[in-house]
């Protein structure tokens, strides 16, 4: 990316930042419990004392044995955490609670009907439900540590269950958003390596109960096509014993798992000792190039550190009930909802609706009823909420002391809203930076300690430390409110230790670009690079300014721009596809689409339809585009290259500047007519 480019894309987003300066205080009430109050927590975790500092989040986890060696750079850039130690992530987060908190709520799950009851889930009955589980994937399903398994499930009690069974007995799970069509699914099950599909009949959405069973079978039907032959499908039902999907159910393949759970009543399995840098868990994500990629997460490391920001930035203590209304099918999800408030013997909420559902006021009920005091969402539901219903938080009767922003850069009035609306002005809020790539928090304030500024993401958390280049690779001055490329220097416990069978790809995109050494084993020339553009207050506070590469955060989910494209590609009679986001009040991007025909093709409606279905099967309707526009021709350079750049300024009414050097700037007048209109 030429350096122009990146200038761009900054003021562009710049514009929409308002350089808000405004503090606010944490208030003492808040204060007076907080688990972090002292700023000396930087200097313990600062780069001299790097990487021993970790052993403190390391600490608050119990092990089967101590490692050896705190950080293992010998493979750079893939990073070993805690080698030698021994560790069970499901132990950590169920078993060791039961002396203290086996009556205590572990999940408490709202299903979306309002009319239906919502289900606690004690600690102890956790830990039956995932013994029972553990005995049937192992002694039914022939799973066993390190095999892979897809899980494809939408927000109820049986996704974490199944995940921590998975923990239990060291199988790495991938849980693929539920939201997700079934081909996306398949190829996620094709390149992990999956021959065991978890899935669920159906589910709520909007007052709808989903067929989910169906997209299974469309799953394994691509994932035979990527040669991976899925031979045991275990079902979930939503309602046990009443199946609700229309599709039937496989012999011999497909299996109720309400079902043959009976054959495991009363099974407890011991927790398996693993090596800590075994992997928990394959997260898939998008990136610059076509196919997404497995993000794998290791067990000792990312434990700690979401064990760790769970404990200090969320400030979880285990009398809270703490509510994140992410979806598990996302990192947030497993950082957040499942282990790191269950390693802290938390009361975790899990929602399975969409917010809005029946009305505005439902996350206000649920947090009066169920007494939340620490609340987590993302900018784009804020958003959503605050325009259905901006005066709905006041008619309910609940205080929170803690509210978290995620995802996405929340714009100043919208977080005033979240502060004294939604916060009621008792709360702090916490805006925390970080990726799928990463485990956990990367920039926040510490509640405790620092002042709140709109819009900010904040300092770094400890043990962090980042640094900004720009495009030549040298620093922009720490402070100096430039924008360049945001890069982290250390390596840290909860980072993702590679893509998952493709170490090339992990380390062309986050280490190449600034690496000065590539024999190097020494941490020090290894940068990570984030992919996204910042800039540093003379307060020390980042502002995130979006990514610089193809990716579009689309209502805080993230999609490449090339695989959204290739979707297009599929359709027959499209010759060139480009993708480009559109501000969107709510969401804060969408995906605007722009086509060209093969010669001999004519533009119709169909066409168009064509692309967006092409876009909901292969990927899921959370790509779906805002616009298709079939353009005669792309703009682009004299070299060929699509200026998509030009097209998302069209798209977006923003000046396009001079167009002049382009090999067909006459296409522009065109293209911009036709959007125009
Ligand atoms: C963006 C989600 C501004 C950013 C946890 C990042 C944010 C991408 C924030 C990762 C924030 C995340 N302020 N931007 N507080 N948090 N982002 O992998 O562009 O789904 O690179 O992880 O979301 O999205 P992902």
């Amino acid at each position: 990316m030429s350096e122009q480019e990146i200038v761009e894309v900054s003021e562009a987003q710049i514009a929409v930042h308002w350089q808000e300066e405004e503090k606010f205080y944490p208030p003492a009430r808040f204060i007076a419990q907080a688990n972090m109050t002292d700023p000396a927590i930087y200097e313990r975790f600062s780069l001299e004392n790097f990487p021993e500092c970790f052993k403190e989040y390391a600490d608050l986890l119990t092990w089967y044995q101590y490692w050896h060696t705190t950080l293992d750079t010998s493979d750079a850039p893939c990073w070993k955490w805690f080698v030698g130690g021994k560790i069970n992530a499901c132990y950590n987060c169920v078993d060791r609670h039961l002396a203290k908190y086996k009556n205590k709520a572990a999940i408490i799950y709202v299903p979306e009907p309002e009319e239906e009851p919502h289900v606690a889930l004690t600690y102890q009955e956790l830990y039956v439900r995932v013994n029972e589980l553990a005995a049937l994937l192992r002694d039914f399903a022939g799973l066993k540590a390190g095999d892979r398994v897809t899980l494809h499930m939408p927000m109820v009690p049986e996704l974490p269950i199944t995940m921590l069974a998975c923990a239990r007995l060291g199988v790495i799970h991938s849980e693929v958003y539920g939201g997700f069509s079934g081909r996306a699914c398949g190829e996620r099950i094709a390149d992990s390596g999956s021959r065991v599909l978890i899935t669920i009949d159906g589910y709520n959405r909007s007052g709808k109960l989903l067929d989910h069973k169906e997209k299974a079978d469309i799953a394994l039907k691509a994932a035979k096509k990527e040669g991976q032959v899925v031979d045991k499908v275990l079902v979930w039902r939503r309602y046990p014993g009443k199946y609700v999907s229309g599709r039937p159910m496989v012999h011999g393949r497909d299996y109720f798992v309400d079902e043959v759970l009976m054959d495991y009543v009363g099974k407890r399995v011991d927790p398996v000792p693993m090596p800590a840098e075994d992997p928990l868990f394959i997260m898939y994500t998008s990136g610059t190039t076509g196919r997404p990629k497995g993000c794998q997460h290791s067990t000792g490391g990312y434990l700690a550190y979401v064990t760790g920001t769970s404990k200090y930035v969320q400030d979880i203590h285990p009398e809270d009930v703490y509510w994140c209304m992410a979806d598990i099918g996302w990192i947030t999800g497993h950082s957040y909802i499942v282990y790191g408030p269950l390693a802290l013997a938390a009361t975790s909420v899990m929602y399975e609706g969409v917010p809005t559902y029946p009305d505005a006021g439902r996350p206000w009920r649920i947090a009066e009823r169920l007494d939340v005091n620490i609340f987590h969402t993302a900018p784009t539901t804020i958003r959503m909420l605050r325009k259905a219903g901006p005066d709905e938080p006041e008619k309910y009767n609940y205080h929170f002391k803690h509210m978290t922003t995620v995802g996405e850069p929340i714009e100043p009035q919208v977080w005033k809203w979240y502060y004294q609306v939604v916060g009621k002005g008792e709360a702090v809020i916490v805006d925390t930076w970080w990726q799928t790539e990463n485990g956990g928090f990367l920039c926040s304030t510490m509640p405790a300690i620092h002042p709140m500024k709109p819009g900010s993401a904040g300092p770094n958390v400890p043990g962090i430390h980042p640094v900004i280049y720009d495009e030549q690779g040298n620093e922009v001055e720490a402070g100096s409110n430039k924008a360049g490329n945001i890069c982290i220097r250390n390596p840290w416990p909860g980072a993702f230790q590679t893509i998952w069978g493709d170490r090339e790809r992990y380390v062309a995109q986050y280490y190449e670009k600034y690496c000065t050494n590539k024999n190097s084993k020494d941490w020090r020339d290894w940068p990570y690079l984030t992919g996204d553009a910042a800039m540093q207050a003379q307060d020390g506070y980042f502002r995130i300014l979006g990514r610089v590469d193809d990716v579009i955060n689309v209502a805080g989910h993230r999609l490449g721009t090339k695989e959204l494209e290739s979707a297009c590609l599929a359709v027959p009679g499209i010759a060139e596809a480009s993708v480009v986001p559109l501000a969107d009040e709510l969401k804060g991007r969408v995906p605007d689409i722009y086509v060209s025909l093969k010669p001999g093709c004519k533009p119709s409606k169909e066409i168009k339809d064509a692309v967006t279905r092409s876009i909901e099967t292969r990927i899921g309707k959370i790509a779906r585009p805002r616009h298709v526009y079939v353009v005669p021709d792309m703009p682009k350079t004299r070299s060929g290259k699509i200026m998509r750049r030009v097209l998302a300024d069209i798209s977006n009414g923003r000046d396009i500047g001079d167009v002049t050097t382009l090999a067909n700037p006459e296409i522009v007048e065109e293209i911009l007519r036709m959007v125009q209109e």
